[in-house]
C-alpha cells in the first residue's frame, strides 16, 4: 500500500506519495528523475511548508499537461507521480504511468524528457513560484522496470539513450517513428540499392552515349570536311604528275598539324581516295588532274552518300 499524507492547500487537496508507486495490472511505470532548468523562489528542505505544497502540485499539474499532451507519450498516458521536489535548479523525482504491456512505454518517456531537455519544448510554472517562469530540462535519468536506467542529456541524442535502455536484434538499429519515439527498425541497407543501380546504369549508359557522341562526331566531319580538303588538294594538283600521283596514298604527304589532324578524322575517305588515285591515273597524261579532282570530289561525296552513286561516278570517269 501507499503511505500518503493529505494536504489541505487552499482548498485544492494534493495526494503525496512518500514510496514508490507500485503499478497496477497493464500499468508500466517508468521513473524520472528530472532536473528542470529553473531556480525555486523559495526554500524546499522542509515538505510541510505551504511553498513546498504549492510548488509540488504545480509541478503535478505542469508534468500531467506535458506527459499528456506530448506526441510521444499522449497515446499510452495514464497518469504522474511526483514522489519529491528539490532545489538544484528544480530536481522532480516522479514517475510517469503508461498503458502498455511492453518496454515501448520506457522509449516514449525517453522520447518525452529528451524533448524537455534538447529544447523541443518547456515547463511552464505558475507566477513568482519559479525563476525564470517556464525553462527545459537540464537532464532526466530514466529508471525503468526492467532495471535498466539511462541518462538524457544535451549531448546524448534520443538513439544514445534508447541503445542504453534497448538491444535491437541482429540485422536491425534504432530508428524514430513520426511522435519522435525510438524503435528498432530493419538495418537501412536498402537505402544503398538505388545509389547502386543508379551508378550502375548510369556509368555504362554515360560511356554510352559519349561513344555514340564520337562515333556521329567523326561520320560527320568526314563527310563534311573531305570536302574543304579537296579545295586545297586541287592546289596541290598543280604539280608535276610524279608527285601528284602519291597524292592521298602517302601519309608523310601531310607534313602540316592541319594536314595530320584532317587525316586522323578523314583516313577512311582519303585512303579511299588514295587508291583509287593510283589504280586509274598511275602514269598517264598530267594533265588530266584537274578535271580528275572533279571527278574524285564527286566520288567521295558519293561514298558518303551511297554507294549506288558512288558506282555511277567511277563510270562516268571511266
Ligand atoms: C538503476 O537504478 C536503480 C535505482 O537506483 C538501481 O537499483 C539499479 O541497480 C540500476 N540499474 C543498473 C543496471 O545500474
Amino acid at each position: 500500500m501507499i503511505k500518503k499524507s493529505l494536504i489541505l492547500l487552499n482548498s485544492i487537496s494534493v495526494s503525496v506519495p512518500t514510496t514508490a508507486y507500485t503499478p497496477g495490472s497493464g500499468e508500466l511505470k517508468v521513473e524520472v528523475i528530472l532536473t528542470i532548468n529553473v531556480t525555486p523562489n523559495e526554500d524546499l528542505t522542509n515538505e510541510n511548508t505551504v511553498y513546498y505544497q504549492e510548488l509540488l502540485y504545480e509541478t503535478f499539474s505542469v508534468l500531467t499537461t506535458y506527459y499528456s499532451s506530448s506526441a510521444a507519450t499522449k497515446d499510452n498516458f495514464i497518469k504522474v507521480v511526483v514522489y519529491r521536489i528539490s532545489k538544484g535548479s528544480l530536481v522532480v523525482d516522479h514517475a510517469v504511468i503508461l498503458n502498455s504491456q511492453t518496454t515501448t512505454g520506457q522509449n516514449q518517456v525517453a522520447a518525452a524528457t529528451n524533448n524537455l531537455v534538447n529544447g523541443g519544448a518547456t515547463l511552464a510554472f505558475g507566477p513568482g513560484q519559479t525563476t525564470p517562469v517556464a525553462a527545459g530540462a537540464t537532464t532526466a535519468a530514466i529508471y525503468t522496470a526492467g532495471g535498466i536506467n539511462a541518462t538524457v542529456t544535451t549531448s546524448t541524442t534520443i538513439c544514445d539513450t534508447f541503445n542504453t535502455l534497448n538491444t535491437c536484434p541482429t540485422n536491425q538499429e534504432c530508428s524514430m517513428n513520426g511522435n519522435g519515439v525510438p524503435y528498432c527498425a530493419p538495418l537501412k541497407s536498402t537505402d544503398n540499392f538505388p545509389l547502386i543501380v543508379g551508378l550502375g546504369v548510369g556509368i555504362p549508359l554515360f560511356f554510352i552515349v559519349l561513344a555514340l557522341i564520337i562515333v556521329l562526331c567523326v561520320y560527320n566531319s568526314k563527310c563534311h570536311k573531305s570536302n574543304s580538303l579537296d579545295e586545297d588538294d586541287d592546289l596541290n594538283r598543280t604539280m608535276p604528275a610524279h608527285e601528284g600521283f602519291f597524292t592521298g596514298a602517302i601519309p608523310g604527304r601531310f607534313n602540316s598539324w592541319n594536314r595530320l589532324a584532317d587525316n586522323a578524322f578523314h583516313g577512311h575517305c582519303e585512303y579511299e581516295r588514295g587508291a583509287y588515285d593510283n589504280e586509274l591515273f598511275r602514269g598517264k597524261d598530267p594533265n588530266v588532274h584537274v578535271k580528275r579532282d572533279l571527278q574524285v570530289l564527286d566520288i567521295k561525296k558519293a561514298k558518303c552518300l551511297s554507294s549506288t552513286q558512288t558506282t555511277a561516278s567511277i563510270t562516268s570517269v571511266e
